[in-house]
């Protein structure tokens, strides 16, 4: 009902007949289409659709990757579903998603623009692109992310210069109760903009909380019910509130950036670049110098990357430093043991990377903490870039695929405790880290996340930090199993609202 009503926002009789007929006419062709199809070719199994609902009754819409893990319990690693009328091919379990994503990697590599996202970022940047444009930004990106430091002492010295910002602001609350959120959102938004930027804002900066803001924002309205509706039936668009709401944020956060990168224009030094923003600028002059016509390096591309950069590079890796802090609240006796470790190892200075290799519980404890988040468990969609056959099946050129990252990170025949928090996945014997080939929470192929050294360095130096300095405990009155665990609804998994106390270990 809450839907219904959140989708109406103006009925008239006649959108409703409007309505009406775009469904007949969707019922005409969906049924047309599959069952010419199904006579051609043997299709991955599935749930019998029902017309234009597809399997939507089968499907929770606010966790729709518990509904389909469900479904590959029934239908096996490979199966298909209706999301309404659009076909969906889903890929389940660790041994599936490798073959698929790096096996046949170029076959599975485009992006699925669904409406929202095709709205929200216009054919350009890197998430939702395909293509040129997509090779070009995401190489562009990848390789100014290195030269700026992504896996390199440059990028530690920022991480490290952060950690410092954001214990002081837990200090302040004393030991009290208070939300996580907002501070490790802005720690963690301040290292993609250190390197996208050149510099750093302050956590009381108006347009850098906006933009934290707008964003944090738009990934909790995605994940919401209304917008999965909107993504199968696009002509709702003007009755569907969350999607206005979306463009609204995201007209603001362009603008922003905008703003942003017009100050960095005025003092360019092509000899000295200050940031990735530089970087593209320098190759967009020399593109016009040169006269190129089709160049890639245009305004429009260098807003949506830089968009789309400070989103993904935000919201993945706050999430995932918010339910570290929460699991250590809620499992004690794995904190103690990480701090023993850091007491041990690093004592009083600051950690860097070269501990990590020293401190293996500790190590063990933040990729358990990433397999368990699951923060991202559909990953992003992809499609076929050709007709293919796979495991016995066909899949058609151009059919969504959704890779359940989820399914990989708790496969039943790869962990031994799916479902538990349990580091000693990660350890051997002897309490050496050791690396699981199905520990895949940054997807694997061609799309696989263009961040993931430089979050995998933020995870390891935020943590090692954080708990070096403070003890994380549920607040007074609230016992540990009292912490939920419950994935608050979003296109990213966040924990639920909730309070920790932040206690100071050398009081
Ligand atoms: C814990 C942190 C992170 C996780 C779990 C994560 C996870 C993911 C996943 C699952 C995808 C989709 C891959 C696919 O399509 O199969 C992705 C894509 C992407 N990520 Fe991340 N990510 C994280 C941090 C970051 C950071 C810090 C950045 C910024 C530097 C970033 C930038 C991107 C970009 C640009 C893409 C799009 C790649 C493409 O379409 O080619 N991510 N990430």
């Amino acid at each position: 009902m809450a839907l219904v009503e959140e989708l109406l926002l103006q009925p008239t009789s006649r959108s409703i007949l409007l309505g009406a007929v775009v469904m007949l006419l969707t019922l005409v062709y969906f049924c047309s289409s599959r069952s010419s199809s199904q006579q051609q070719w043997k299709e991955p199994p599935g749930p019998k659709p029902l017309p234009i609902l597809g399997n939507l009754l089968g499907i929770d819409l606010k966790r729709p990757y518990v509904s389909l893990c469900s479904m590959s319990k029934q239908y096996g690693s490979i199966f298909t579903v209706y999301f309404g009328p659009k076909k969906v091919v889903v890929l389940a379990g660790y041994q599936t998603l490798k073959q698929a994503l790096v096996n046949h990697a170029e076959e599975f590599e485009n992006r699925d623009i669904t409406p929202i996202f095709a709205d929200f970022n216009k054919g350009y940047g890197i998430l939702f692109s395909n293509g040129e444009n997509w090779k070009e930004m995401r190489r562009f990106a990848l390789s100014t992310l290195r030269d700026f430091g992504m896996g390199k002492r440059g990028s530690e010295e920022k991480i490290i210069k952060e950690t410092r910002y954001l214990r002081e602001v837990f200090e302040q609350f004393k030991g009290k109760p208070f939300d996580t959120t907002q501070p490790v959102n802005y720690a963690i938004s301040n290292i993609i903009s250190a390197i996208v930027y050149g510099s750093r804002f302050e956590y009381s900066d108006p347009l850098f909380k906006d933009m934290v803001a707008w964003s944090n924002e738009n990934i909790r309205l995605i994940g919401s019910a209304s917008i999965q509706v909107y993504n199968m039936f696009p002509w709702l668009h003007s009755w569907v509130k969350n999607r206005k709401l979306i463009m609204i944020n995201r007209e603001n956060s362009i603008k922003g950036i905008n703003r942003l990168v017009d100050r960095l224009q005025e003092t360019l030094n092509p000899q000295d670049c200050r940031g990735l923003i530089d970087c593209f600028l320098v190759c967009k002059q020399k593109a016009e110098e040169s006269g190129e016509k089709n160049t890639l390096f245009h305004k429009q591309n260098l807003l949506y990357t830089v968009a789309n950069l400070f989103g993904a590079g935000t919201d993945t890796t706050a999430a995932t430093l918010h339910w570290s802090l929460l699991l250590m609240a809620k499992y004690p006796h794995v904190q103690d043991r990480v701090q023993e470790e850091i007491d041990r190892v690093v004592g009083d200075r600051q950690p860097v990377m070269e501990d990590r290799k020293n401190l293996p519980y500790t190590d063990a404890v933040i990729h358990e903490i990433q397999r368990l988040a699951n923060i991202s468990p559909m990953s992003l969609p992809h499609t076929t870039t050709c007709d293919v056959h796979f495991q016995g099946f066909f899949i058609k050129k151009g059919t969504s695929v959704l890779p359940l990252l989820t399914s990989a990170l708790r496969d039943e025949n790869e962990w031994e405790t799916p479902y538990t928090f349990n580091p000693a996945h990660f350890l051997d014997k002897q309490g050496r880290f050791v690396k699981r080939d199905s520990f895949m929470p940054f997807s694997a192929g061609r799309r696989v996340c263009v961040g993931e050294s430089l979050a995998r360095m933020e995870l390891f130096l935020f943590f090692t930090s954080l708990l070096q300095h403070f003890r994380f405990t549920a607040p007074p009155g609230v016992s540990e199993d009292q912490l939920d665990l419950t994935p608050a609804v979003g296109f990213t998994l966040r924990p639920s609202p909730h309070k920790l106390c932040a206690i100071s270990r050398s009081a």
